[in-house]
């Protein structure tokens, strides 16, 4: 309705503030279940490393002591979470212009995200770098990666019916600044060693 009222010419209704402010918001309201689980794996992780210790053929770790299965599992439980209650928020307060999530989407979302960060641990040892060692635009971008293979393997559906172009380019914009503010934040408060 936001775009009849403004316009019927195509190019005005994409640039209409209404229009860039709730794709905005459907950026921000679909990561959200892949953005937590790393910020909770920093908070709560430790422990046993998912490699058990143990080296890759090239003789350095499978993926560094900065995996842990604490960090793994409590923050993909932390993004189920924060998705179950955001589906029942959207359905109790009516807030039907925000895109819809499921429950599936969210377990992709919140699994797809850690995988992905566990992947990019994967290649970055055999990069020879150093565990918190900052790998630009691999470390920003490796859970929105991993949170859409997951989607686009299962729920492909879901995604070309709810990710619009804008959303999509959203996400691509606010990502690497989200990152940078949480861990800015995550450094300050003695979370994580090194602010990226
Ligand atoms: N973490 C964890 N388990 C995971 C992911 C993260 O325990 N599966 C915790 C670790 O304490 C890690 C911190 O969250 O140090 C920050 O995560 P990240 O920046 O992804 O790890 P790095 O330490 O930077 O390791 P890497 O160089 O492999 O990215
Ligand atoms: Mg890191």
């Amino acid at each position: 309705m936001f775009i009849s009222a403004v316009s019927n010419r195509y190019w005005e209704i994409t640039i209409s503030p209404d229009f860039l402010f709730i794709s905005l918001i459907s950026a921000l309201w679909i990561m959200l279940p892949a953005y937590l689980p790393n910020s909770v794996a920093a908070v709560l992780g430790g422990g046993k490393a998912i490699d058990g210790g143990r080296v890759f053929s090239d003789g350095r770790r499978i993926f560094g002591d900065g995996k842990t299965w604490r960090g793994l599992f409590s923050g993909i439980i932390a993004g189920i979470v924060i998705g179950i209650i955001q589906i029942r928020v959207r359905d109790a307060a009516g807030l039907l212009i925000l895109p819809e999530l499921t429950l599936p989407v969210v377990i992709l979302l919140a699994a797809g995200a850690l995988l992905g960060d566990l992947v990019k641990s994967f290649f970055k040892r055999r990069l020879n770098k150093e565990r918190g060692a900052e790998w630009i635009l691999a470390d920003q971008y490796d859970f929105v990666l991993g949170a859409f293979v997951m989607l686009l393997l299962f729920q492909y559906a879901w995604v070309i019916t709810t990710i619009t172009p804008l959303i999509l380019l959203w996400i691509v914009l606010i990502t690497p600044l989200l990152h940078r503010v949480v861990n800015i934040i995550g450094y300050l408060t003695g979370v994580k060693d090194v602010p990226w």
